[in-house]
């Protein structure tokens, strides 16, 4: 049965894409995200670096063919990110003479941006995360260039300017660890401040980037309870469960090395065992009860890629790794026993 049909009376089931999956020739990519998916994310493709390289260069080919694919399925189509600390170009943030902008000329670039991006696709992109990770873990706002030079002003600025752009399309603050109690307390309280001010703010995003023990299933459930109890919706928008044991800079790992030989870390080169594969299934099925038990708060879950093999976590918190994390295997073959169990 396919993903999407197993939650059809739960939620949206979403997949990130990048531009060789929005684009591809190949019949069983097409055949998995279709037949799977009611939403998608661009992974990289309209994030700032992306779409506007330079002050005066917006490209728009990929956010363009990903947008008609989204008509084309009738998905709920997500944007994915307008504001962020990273993938987002120095000049953004410095003027010609290299020197920081001040407060003013930064937010007038910001919703230059803004406007150019979500007034493009006005009417095809149905959500926004208009904010990304602007939270510090003790819920302090992080120090970013945005924050520094603008101060929390900024993630004002673009929530308005998001709703006046597109007043349709639904917006969203997404970030991960939102399970911690500290962050998410200063999220919300900071969301609740922007709606008593009469900005509009639908959906607080828990990305959703797990381990096979962490965070605890409690954790993740109180997330949940909370966001729906400060009135948004709650939408988990990058799932995925790393596998695999992370190196620790604090026990001596050094974590530029690319770790693709590493038997410590690095254990299923040539796949994953069995053994491994039920942990995955196991926490698979624990994270999507508590999902259903709240399906009346939650309005999409998305998977942050579509098969394994493409899966960031093959390269991120370290390079080199062989993960597991997704429920597509290497070969985009569907992990019937984990599916089967959630
Ligand atoms: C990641 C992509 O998956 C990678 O391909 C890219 O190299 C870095 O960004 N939080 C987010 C996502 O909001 O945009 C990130 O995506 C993963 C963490």
């Amino acid at each position: 049965e396919s993903l999407k049909a197993i939650f059809a009376d739960s939620y949206h089931i979403g997949v990130a894409l990048n531009a060789w999956q929005v684009n591809s020739t190949d019949a069983k990519v097409n055949a998995v995200i279709q037949e799977n998916f009611n939403s998608l994310s661009p992974e990289n493709g309209l994030k700032w670096e992306r779409v506007h390289p330079e002050p005066e260069q917006y490209n728009f080919d990929f956010g363009d063919q990903y947008v008609a694919l989204g008509e084309k399925m009738d998905a709920f189509t997500i944007g994915h990110c307008l504001v962020w600390h990273q993938q987002t170009p120095r000049w953004v943030f410095q003027g010609e003479d290299n020197a920081p902008k001040s407060k003013e000329a930064l937010l007038a670039t910001m919703e230059e941006h803004i406007e150019a991006v979500a007034g493009r696709y006005k009417g095809k992109i149905q959500g926004w995360d208009v904010v990304n990770e602007a939270f510090n873990e003790d819920g302090s706002f992080r120090q970013s260039a945005w924050f520094k030079i603008a101060g929390k002003d900024f993630m004002k600025a673009a929530f308005r300017k998001a709703q006046e752009v597109d007043p349709e399309a639904e917006l969203y603050y997404n970030d991960y660890n939102v399970w911690r109690a500290s962050k998410r307390k200063g999220i919300l309280d900071f969301a609740k401040e922007m709606v008593a001010e009469g900005i509009k703010v639908d959906a607080i995003g828990m990305q959703g980037h797990y381990q096979l023990e962490t965070p605890t299933l409690e954790e993740i459930e109180q997330g949940i309870i909370d966001i729906h109890e400060a009135g948004f919706k709650v939408m988990i928008t990058e799932l995925d469960v790393d596998v695999l044991p992370r190196p620790r800079r604090a026990e001596g790992a050094d974590l530029n090395m690319n770790f693709a030989n590493s038997d410590e870390y690095n254990p299923y080169k040539d796949g994953i065992t069995p053994e491994a594969e039920a942990k995955l299934a196991e926490r698979y099925a624990a994270i999507f009860k508590i999902y259903e038990k709240h399906k009346d708060k939650i309005t999409r879950v998305t998977f942050w890629g579509l098969g394994d093999r493409n899966s960031w976590l093959n390269n991120f918190p370290v390079r080199g790794r062989t993960n597991y994390p997704l429920l597509f295997d290497r070969n985009l073959d569907p992990k019937t026993e984990v599916i089967a169990k959630i």
